[in-house]
């Protein structure tokens, strides 16, 4: 049985003190109220990973919103997979809307992101997802199985049975503009029949795919009811312990 994950996205948010407080928070919510066998999973400022990840222990597993895709190096200001990997950090953040739209981010750079993530034992969280216009232009089909095809496709049918996909529409990101269950519902199925295409129905069954985009305590459980969504990829909401505990507690 495929994973259900939920994982928060801080972005670019909280100071040490903020940080430590919110996670605390959020541990002893989720401590007490989760009953089901979900993953929760806190995506933290790089300032934050050493010490969250000695405090979340089995209750909230802790990932990082990036690495570098060399192994070491004169690569001034960047972290890479292996650091984030020696402070006890489990996952790593691939491929957000936000680095692609303000870093450039090309498909061929984050298939070797994801390739030296899993060199040093992370669990990538892929992201796709079109953009306001492709969706209304049509085409966002085509945008979304290329973006699977370069930058998750190369990989061995084991590498890639340890990638979690999450879809983010960008016009649904800090929007408040969800995607209906029923549009996130008809992607979702789109990218599990074209990893099935790749890689076998077996493997596209136990393939997490996350939504992510003005994912609330409100509408994620007609989200998350859905056949092909396996939990969310959560933004805003995760920068409230009680909204972020609730979007988990739906698992329940
Ligand atoms: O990575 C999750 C994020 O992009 C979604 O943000 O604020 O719309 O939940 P938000």
């Amino acid at each position: 049985m495929r994973k259900k994950i939920v994982a928060g996205n801080w972005k670019m948010n909280t100071d040490y003190a903020e940080g430590i407080s919110l996670f605390s928070e959020i541990v002893n919510i989720v401590r007490d109220e989760k009953k089901g066998d979900q993953l929760a999973i806190i995506c933290a400022p790089f300032i934050h990973l050493n010490s969250l990840s000695k405090l979340g222990g089995d209750v909230v597993k802790i990932g990082a919103q990036n690495c570098h895709q060399k192994e070491s190096g004169a690569f001034t200001g960047e972290i890479s997979a292996k650091m984030i990997k020696s402070i006890g950090c489990e996952y790593v953040i691939v491929g957000h809307s936000e680095r692609r739209q303000y870093f450039a981010e090309s498909d061929a750079l984050l298939a070797d992101k994801t390739n030296i993530a899993l060199a040093n034992g992370l669990t990538p969280i892929f992201c796709i997802g079109e953009t306001l216009d492709e969706r209304n232009n049509g085409n966002f089909f085509e945008i979304l199985k290329g973006q699977l095809e370069n930058g998750l496709f190369h990989l061995s049918p084991e590498d890639f049975a340890k990638v979690v996909i999450a879809y983010e529409p960008v016009w649904a990101i800090g929007t408040g503009l969800t995607a209906t269950a029923a549009q996130a519902q008809e992607v979702h199925e789109f990218i599990r029949a074209e990893v099935a295409g790749k890689y076998g129905e077996a493997a596209a069954e136990e393939t997490s795919i996350l939504y992510g985009g003005s994912c609330t305590p409100k509408n994620a459980p007609e989200l998350f009811a859905q056949k092909d969504i396996d939990g969310g990829l959560i933004g805003g909401a995760s920068l409230k312990s009680r909204d972020f505990a609730d979007i988990v507690k739906t698992f329940n």
